[in-house]
């Protein structure tokens, strides 16, 4: 934007909010929606009706509990459970009191980006199944496949729950996948949730419910860079807009610029112009099918053991090994 030296960032949301904001077309990461504002608002959307990955999920891990608990727990071996987003743990827990009611001998490792969600996770647990091995980790994906890599000892499987996949673009997944693929043996597992392509509104819905719960949390990205960075962003001009091509399964958010405004943010030394209808892309939720799923897999060298769905099929978990 300005002319003056590449500044030095304090952190890694520093530099990208820089790059994103300098860039055009203009982009912020949805990793950054979560802070203890953007948790909250995000366990507000998983309990809203038109949100109905989370209920999914839920009900696919509950009807389908005990044949989990086969797979995970083969020959009665101990196993370390590790969780790759975990968040506030709703539909894990299912899991985690079913292998506590068989006596299945496991350790829970939850791993997210947000610190906050995890002493969250961390309290729930030894309140409600306080019998849990838990050991939380907290870090980016990336950072912490590496630690998953570097644990040894037990089995291990991988969970990604919540089609958490989904902020992620085709290579980056296919990246992503290898990454995990890597960081396990012969003989572990991995379990993700892939939310399937469906009537295009029942998608819509999804992120752009008429209470404002999902626009609040995609201004949330705005509200921290405020707090955070000494930024002015009004957030009342701006538009949590949502679209959602069913040729690709790709449903993106973006914060469109209501007006010609300019906004400084203070650390970063950073003036930002915006135009009238200009856009700032925030995320990615991409919807899958099952050519799709098994072209990932195979790109990343994995195999499908398993698939898990509803009876509508809207959204599926799927068991991968190497
Ligand atoms: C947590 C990434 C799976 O993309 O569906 C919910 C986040 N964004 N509503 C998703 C989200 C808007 C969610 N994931």
């Amino acid at each position: 934007m300005q002319d003056n030296e590449a500044p030095t960032f304090t952190s890694t949301f520093a530099q990208e909010v820089y790059e994103g904001l300098a860039a055009h077309p203009k982009h912020l990461s949805s990793k950054y929606f979560y802070d203890e504002v953007g948790d909250k608002l995000f366990q507000d959307i998983m309990a809203m009706p038109e949100y109905y990955l989370t209920d999914c999920e839920f009900n696919i891990l509950e009807e389908n509990k005990t044949k989990i608990a086969e797979l995970f727990g083969k020959n009665g071996a101990p196993f370390s459970l590790f969780e790759l987003g975990a968040g506030d743990g709703k539909k894990t827990k299912v899991l985690l009191r079913h292998f506590i009611e068989k006596n299945i001998p496991f350790d829970y490792r939850p791993i997210d980006i947000s610190q906050n969600a995890l002493d969250q996770l961390e309290a729930s647990l030894k309140e409600e199944i306080p019998q849990v091995e838990i050991n939380t980790l907290q870090g980016t994906y990336f950072d912490t496949l590496r630690d998953i890599g570097n644990a040894n000892g037990r089995k291990k499987i991988i969970l990604f729950l919540g089609s958490n996949i989904g902020n992620l673009l085709h290579p980056q997944a296919v990246e992503f996948l290898k990454n995990m693929r890597d960081s396990i043996n012969e003989g572990d597992l991995i379990f993700m949730g892939f939310d399937q392509k469906k009537n295009p509104q029942t998608i819509l819905d999804a992120y752009n419910d008429k209470a404002g719960i999902t626009e609040a949390f995609n201004k949330n990205i705005l509200a921290r860079i405020n707090k955070e960075m000494g930024a002015n962003f009004d957030l009342d001009k701006f538009l949590h807009w949502e679209v959602y091509d069913p040729e690709t399964g790709t449903a993106k958010s973006y914060l469109v610029s209501k007006t010609a405004q300019d906004v400084f943010i203070e650390s970063l030394e950073l003036k930002v112009r915006l135009q009238p209808w200009e856009t700032i892309h925030t995320e990615i939720s991409q919807k899958y099918d099952d050519a799709v799923v098994a072209w990932l897999a195979r790109k990343a060298d994995l195999k499908i053991i398993t698939e898990l769905t509803d009876s509508e099929k809207n959204y599926k978990n799927y068991v991968f090994k190497k």
